[in-house]
């Protein structure tokens, strides 16, 4: 039997690529040069299956130039880079990578809501910079995490839990908005209270965004939002670019419409908003909400899984667009 071709489109650890080698014929791009869609076509041709790690978009032109593509498989649980609709059309089916990465993901969130509360980077920055020159009452007054109420819009796995590290650790009053409402129980295990998007966003001390971005989701925060919260609120983004217009962000913060935001993810990333770049009171990290060693292990191997079960097994794990495998 031929072996399927498998093209790897970002560097990725060896032991993925050695996995791959087992059952593939591999191309990996272990340089990580930056290819445009033009050279990803060109690298797709005579392929059956790609490694994609989000970055990559998936579409229709893309589709319509690779006829032997089978399997989109992303190592990333958001899958805005495909185009599932034109991949289904095609034939083609995508993967992501979920569950493995719920918890660090989580711990996150958490990690950057306390960096925001607390003022964390700007006060280091300060240190660093030699401005440390005698201790104040009043330097870098940050706002309480413990006892707050934490407000979650996108109430999935991620949603969840930040939601009980905020109740359980933190001892916060958790409300959430989500396009459905969780069933009682995991309400009761979150110690989360559902509430409609603007009562949210008047209420929270601090504000934590973990929806998938769609078009729907398109601009989730922007300038009226921001309006309604707290001139004392603080607002995370490890969701995705885009959910938040961050233009309008970076003039709330820097009107002290809120006090403060902490963003992993941009519009149009890496490139990110320069007057972000300006304001003190936003602390930015470059898309690492999963970066762990065996976090992103386990991401890669779930990605690994899903192109041997479906090019080798006929059964992929995580199918996000299962009306492919039906057709089969
Ligand atoms: C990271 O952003 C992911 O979707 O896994």
């Amino acid at each position: 039997m031929t072996q399927a071709r498998v093209l790897v489109s970002r560097a990725i650890f060896p032991e993925t690529i050695a996995r791959l080698q087992a059952h593939f014929d591999v191309e990996a791009n272990q340089s990580d040069e930056d290819w445009s869609r033009e050279q990803l076509i060109a690298k797709l041709q005579g392929r059956q299956g790609v490694f994609t790690t989000g970055s990559e978009r998936i579409d229709e032109t893309v589709l319509a130039a690779c006829p032997e593509l089978k399997i989109c498989a992303n190592m990333a649980v958001g899958y805005n880079n495909f185009d599932l609709d034109a991949m289904t059309a095609h034939g083609v089916l995508g993967t992501n990578a979920p569950d493995v990465l719920t918890e660090t993901t989580a711990d996150f969130g958490f990690a950057l809501l306390m960096a925001t509360a607390r003022r964390i980077a700007e006060s280091e920055h300060f240190l660093r910079a030699g401005q440390w020159k005698k201790w104040r009452f009043d330097m870098f007054s940050g706002s309480d995490v413990h006892g707050a109420t934490l407000g979650i819009i996108g109430m999935g796995r991620i949603g969840q839990g930040i939601a009980k590290r905020g109740a359980h650790g933190f001892g916060m009053n958790v409300i959430y908005h989500n396009r459905s409402r969780l069933d009682a129980a995991l309400e009761a295990d979150c110690k989360a209270r559902y509430v409609g998007k603007e009562e949210l966003l008047r209420t929270a001390d601090h504000v934590v965004l973990v929806v998938p971005y769609s078009p729907a989701s398109h601009h989730t925060i922007g300038a009226a939002e921001l309006a309604l919260m707290k001139p004392s609120a603080t607002l995370v983004n490890i969701a995705r670019g885009g959910i938040v217009d961050d233009a309008a962000l970076a003039l709330a913060l820097r009107e002290g419409r809120i006090a403060a935001a902490g963003l992993d993810v941009f519009e149009g990333e890496p490139k990110v908003h320069p007057d972000l770049l300006t304001v003190p009171n936003v602390v930015l990290t470059p898309h690492i909400a999963s970066a762990t060693v065996p976090t992103r292990r386990a991401m890669a191997d779930l990605a690994v899984d899903n192109l041997i079960g479906f090019l080798v097994d006929g059964k992929p794990l995580t199918p996000l667009n299962p009306a492919v495998l039906a057709a089969r």
